[in-house]
């Protein structure tokens, strides 16, 4: 039976490190609400005009390339998973394909937009295909360019203080060894509290026309309450050009969600939670990881943090925590890996790997 497995990995961050204090000069917080509410003490910002997130991912990309020992036109397809895309169409698969130089038109491209569980679905998207035997190289991307989309004044600390720009990638191969590859994936949605982290304007559930005199006109529907598809002054004066968050709200519906979907995922390939050699949860707040180790019984050295250096890079956070810790030499072979994630949507999801 084929399984796919992570034949090589590899992550980028941007070199510009911003620390609380950095945040403390041009926003009302401190340090200290910082650590104590997130666990983070710096973050990386990419460059304006040089970095985006399909760049930076292509940093991330070469390095998995080449520890999985294939050239680049042997990537028959491209998974890329971010919230901050460079355009809003089209989409980062195939911006990366441009980028990396890759001139294989037979390589499909996908983007996936389910933000903090991006990398679970695509791992999880990435299996079927190669469980099915139609793909033999499959990139998957996790990238984030959050710095260029944030709101800096003091209304926007509550999210802004959290996010970090970063990217990680891996290539997915097939394999026929039993002892190792991706062992099941869960995923799971719930639409209902789609605007409790969110990021709605601007969005095709406007429509913002003028006509040749330059007057504003629609077709025979009223004017769109909260939103516009194009940015429009409005959006600017009423600051709805940046994400928001219920963070108690997420927060709670976080802690419940990882737990179950780890033990779903365990219970459906005969395993427990002593099983587990490393956790790798989403970073999206050392509260919350913290909440759900105690709840799983791991130790410090069974979960791999990251966010204090990194903030929540969303849907690269999974991947650059990991390639951290394969680095660090704490994932070896044989370990049983679990890979969590929850976010906006909500989404959620869980992973285990064989390493
Ligand atoms: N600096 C200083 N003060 C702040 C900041 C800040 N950056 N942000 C908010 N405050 C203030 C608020 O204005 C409020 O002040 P008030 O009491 O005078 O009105 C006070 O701090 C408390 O605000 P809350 O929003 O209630 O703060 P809370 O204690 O809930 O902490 C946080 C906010 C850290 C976001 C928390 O809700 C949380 O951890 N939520 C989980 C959500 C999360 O981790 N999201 C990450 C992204 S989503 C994901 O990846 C799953």
């Amino acid at each position: 039976m084929l399984r796919s497995h992570i034949a090589g990995i590899g992550y980028y961050v941007p070199e510009r490190v911003v620390t609380n204090d950095d945040l403390a000069r041009i926003m009302d917080t401190s340090d200290e609400w910082i650590q104590e509410r997130t666990g983070i003490q710096t973050r990386h910002y990419g460059k304006k005009h040089k970095e985006t997130s399909t760049t930076m991912g292509a940093r991330a990309a070469e390095i998995a390339i080449s520890r999985a020992g294939i050239n680049k036109e042997d990537i028959d397809f491209i998974i890329f998973a971010t919230l901050s895309p460079d355009y809003y169409f089209p989409g980062c698969g195939v911006l990366l394909q441009r980028e990396l130089g890759i001139t294989n038109t037979e390589c499909g491209a996908l983007d996936i937009r389910n933000q903090c569980s991006g990398f679970v679905y695509g791992l999880s998207i990435a299996d079927q295909f190669i469980k099915t035997g139609m793909y033999k190289n499959i990139l998957l991307v996790g990238a984030e360019m959050h710095s260029m989309g944030l709101d800096f004044t003091t209304e926007g600390r509550n999210v802004t203080v959290i996010f970090g720009d970063g990217a990680g990638a891996v290539v997915i191969q097939p394999t026929t060894d039993e002892n190792k590859g991706v062992l099941c994936t869960k995923l799971h949605a719930d639409g209902t509290y789609a605007e409790k982290l969110a990021f709605i304007n601007p969005g095709a559930h406007g429509g913002y026309h003028l006509n040749k005199m330059g007057e504003h006109f629609d077709f025979g529907y009223s004017d769109a309450e909260y939103g516009e598809m194009f940015i429009n002054e409005h959006m600017l004066t009423h600051r709805q050009l940046f994400p928001n968050m219920d963070g108690q709200f997420v927060f709670k519906m976080a802690v419940v969600k990882f737990p179950e979907v780890i033990k779903e995922a365990l219970n459906s390939v005969g395993l427990s939670q002593s099983d587990i050699n490393m956790f790798i949860p989403h970073q999206a707040n050392l509260r919350i990881s913290a909440f759900v180790q105690h709840k799983l019984g791991l130790g410090d050295h069974q979960v791999w943090n990251n966010i204090q250096r990194f903030g929540n890079t969303t849907a690269a956070s999974v991947p650059i925590a990991l390639c951290e810790a394969v680095e660090a030499g704490a994932v070896k072979p044989g370990d049983l890996v679990c890979l969590a994630a929850f976010g906006s949507g909500f989404t959620w999801g869980a992973a285990l790997i064989r390493w």
